[in-house]
């Protein structure tokens, strides 16, 4: 009887601990006596010409702390399935058709799709197309309905507050005002977390619209506190009230928007409104790069296994997901209806403005 064989790709953009997924998939499949193929490049190794290779269970020691992907991806190509805010697009027929072609000719059983929000969709395309796949949930902006966290979260995190603690120091000494400018598209997870782990001042995240008048009531409050430098963590999709959303470069029809400046333009209205010296740091990809975390590195192996384990019990279109203290199986259609976004009146929120930090709003 031929060798049961599993597929695993990694879509969208990367983020810290994808390698340690793919070593968990591997190392758990090789234990129930199957072998693993992964497919290079996304979903876009499924398509002609097909990139796959077999992974060896003897060459995945170093893959538990490598940043990137081994396996490549991409967030764009014959698969988008997510466009603009919140669309969602149909994979054309024909590509669905080539890429199950595909896999049935690869000898899979099963893939594993490792991907956020829009791999995800397009797993659940491949799915109804007739592909059993199971999906592993991966962001760093953590805004996946249905687990509690995503993989890459907590690194990014971890980068943003580091960023916040060196930022503190320069800002101390200099009595200015520092603004941190980081990811999470249209949730405000990173900004939130690190904005209160890293002791930020002022956080202003999509899920509360700001004004400029409650920003320059809490660095004057500071001020009469002596406390003559603010840092203001300000995530990529936050707006002013009734403002849109702030994008950089051209903008492709064909993927998400990019956002990005709100933090310039806070930066420069601060400067102006109070003339403090103000500066700007974009955190950028570098909240991508690197290795996981611990968190990230325990949560990526307990995901890769639950795959694995979904696949032996045949249980297709499912994904992984954090549910503490348990790793549970949920339909990919519950991850990816809408964005899990930090709630204004919640844990979070209420935590930070129980030690005095703004969101920017009224109150
Ligand atoms: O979804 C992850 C993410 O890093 C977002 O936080 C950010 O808006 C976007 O991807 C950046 O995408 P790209 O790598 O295409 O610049």
């Amino acid at each position: 009887m031929a060798q049961t064989r599993i597929g695993i790709l990694t879509g969208g953009g990367d983020c810290p601990g994808l390698n340690a997924v793919i070593r968990a998939v591997v190392k758990s499949a090789t234990r129930l006596g199957w072998e693993t193929f992964g497919i290079n490049h996304g979903f876009e190794g499924l398509l002609e010409p097909v990139s796959c290779t077999r992974l060896d269970h003897r060459e995945m020691g170093a893959l538990l702390t490598a940043g990137g992907t081994v396996l490549g991806t991409t967030n764009r190509g014959r698969f988008t399935a997510k466009v603009g805010h919140g669309n969602v697009a149909r994979v054309p027929d024909e590509i669905l058709d080539q890429a199950k072609r595909n896999f049935i000719l690869l000898g899979l059983r099963a893939l594993v799709c490792v991907g956020g929000d829009g791999s995800l969709t397009i797993a659940q395309q491949l799915f109804e197309h007739g592909i059993p796949l199971v999906g592993v949930p991966k962001t760093i902006d953590n805004d996946l309905e249905a687990t509690v966290f995503t993989f890459g979260f907590d690194s990014a995190v971890a980068c943003a507050t580091d960023a916040l603690d060196r930022l503190h120091t320069t800002a101390a000494s200099h009595n200015r005002v520092m603004v941190l400018e980081v990811m999470g598209r249209y949730a405000g997870w990173i900004a939130a977390h690190a904005g209160i782990a890293g002791g930020g001042d002022i956080i202003l995240i999509p899920e509360i619209p700001f004004t400029y008048e409650a920003i320059n009531r809490k660095i004057a409050e500071r001020e009469q506190m002596g406390r003559l430098f603010t840092l203001v963590v300000v995530a990529e999709g936050a707006r002013p009230k009734g403002g849109d959303f702030v994008t950089q470069g051209v903008q492709q029809s064909d993927r998400e928007a990019r956002l990005g400046g709100i933090g310039s333009q806070v930066a420069a209205e601060i400067q102006r409104r109070t003339g403090k010296e103000t500066r700007v740091v974009v955190l950028g990809h570098l909240q991508r790069g690197g290795g996981p975390t611990c968190f990230d590195r325990l949560l990526c192996t307990r995901f890769g296994a639950k795959a694995v384990q979904l696949i032996k019990e045949e249980q297709y279109g499912y994904m992984v997901a954090h549910v503490p203290p348990d790793t549970k199986a949920v339909p990919i259609t519950q991850a990816i209806g809408r964005l899990r976004t930090v709630p204004p009146e919640g844990d979070l929120v209420h935590t930070g403005r129980m030690l005095g930090m703004s969101f920017g709003d009224e109150e």
